[in-house]
């Protein structure tokens, strides 16, 4: 039998002094105090995933703590509950809800029901450039229009008009869009609704949406209300901190659920569920809480980088684009080197550094390594 004292041997370390793999703490079942290898070390800063390091609620903890014994099961039987809470909290009724593993899951089942070879995916470059790769592994048809400064909004005209040339398909637009961060306004939203041509579907990916301030950006599930041919996506990834949990949601009309539904695993995280659950019932104040501290944070930089005649892409985002006036590439690897891993490369902006908006001493190291390597 393996006991904990025994595994301790096992890696080499005798008695209860805890052992060292890595960096990262794992309180174990055992409440050993064993350190595995991980490779977010907190000896580095991790800006490069859009994270949010806020981390759960404690309720969501709490919740998960209280379940984890009960992940034997998949709780198939619990799952119209969370459907119910979402509904509730979206103001949608449970049957225009799909929850997934992540928003990835209802993203991935859109791309699959709504566009082919013949039907493409429609959307601006750079954006989610993941979902961009997998509808083109799965073999579909995209099709994408450049974003243009100053505003860096979704050209709605043109999405309409390349839609119109297919006949079908589907429509992606990422509202504040990664990676630049910046917003497609309420008026051009609503316009591109009201002049959807037939047979296309628009898909709007809100995975950033609560950072955003209300008064300039504004849900797109009011159309889901309305019937429209309108599928949007939320995560409890992002603002709520839990995107390791995999949890994510869509609100579309029941019969774009429907051709959704073929292509969704039937199960997701039950930890996901409980975690999501408990995050919902503090909503209220927890998102305009969260929100607050990013933006006075990202306010914080945007206010150095001016100071430093740095350029940067005006963000609604937990993220923001910063022009760093070289190969991203390079620059990205001496930041990691310096301690602090930023975002990958998004083509063609090749000289612009995504940066996630972490905690502000994590944006105190960000300024010191960025300064040292932007001056050299
Ligand atoms: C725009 C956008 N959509 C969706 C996702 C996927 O999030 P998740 O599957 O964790 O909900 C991400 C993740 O970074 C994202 O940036």
């Amino acid at each position: 039998m393996v006991t904990r004292r025994s595994f301790m041997r096992q890696l080499g370390v005798a008695g209860a002094a805890g052992v060292y793999f890595g960096e990262t703490l794992i309180a174990g079942a055992a409440q050993a105090d064993v350190r595995v290898k991980s490779p977010k070390t907190p000896s580095r800063v991790w800006l490069d995933a859009n994270e949010n390091s806020a981390g759960p609620p404690a309720s969501a903890i709490e919740a998960m703590v209280q379940n984890a014994s009960h992940t034997w099961r998949y709780h198939f039987d619990e799952f119209g509950e969370f459907a119910r809470a979402i509904a509730a909290s979206e103001q949608v009724s449970p049957a225009q809800v799909l929850f997934g593993v992540g928003s990835s899951e209802v993203i991935a089942s859109a791309i699959g029901a709504f566009t082919s070879e013949s039907k493409p995916m429609i959307t601006a470059s750079p954006t989610y450039d993941i979902i961009v790769q997998l509808a083109r592994a799965m073999g579909k048809a995209v099709v994408e229009i450049p974003l243009t400064p100053p505003q860096w909004s979704y050209p709605v005209k043109q999405l309409v008009e390349e839609a119109k040339k297919a006949g079908r398909g589907m429509i992606y637009l990422c509202n504040p869009n990664n990676p630049t961060g910046s917003i497609t306004s309420v008026e051009d939203v609503r316009w591109l609704v009201s002049n959807l041509p037939a047979d296309t579907v628009l898909f709007v990916d809100e995975a950033y949406l609560e950072f955003a301030d209300p008064a300039k950006v504004e849900s797109a599930i009011k159309y889901v209300r309305e019937d429209k041919s309108v599928v949007v996506t939320r995560t409890f990834s992002k603002i709520y901190g839990m995107a390791g949990v995999r949890a994510g949601f869509g609100c579309a009309r029941p019969d774009l659920i429907s051709a959704m539904n073929p292509f969704m695993d039937n199960v997701i995280p039950y930890l996901g569920v409980r975690a999501g659950m408990a995050a919902l019932q503090e909503k209220s104040t927890l998102v305009p809480e969260r929100r607050k501290n990013n933006a006075r944070t990202r306010t914080e930089l945007c206010q150095w980088l001016d100071q430093n005649k740095v350029r940067y892409i005006p963000s609604q985002a937990n993220f923001i684009m910063i022009d760093v006036k070289r190969d991203v590439r390079e620059f990205s690897a001496a930041m990691f080197r310096e301690g602090v891993a930023v975002g990958r490369p998004f083509p063609p902006l090749n000289t612009m550094l995504r940066v996630t908006i972490g905690s502000a001493a994590d944006m105190q190291r960000f300024r010191q390594a960025f300064l040292k390597v932007y001056s050299a």
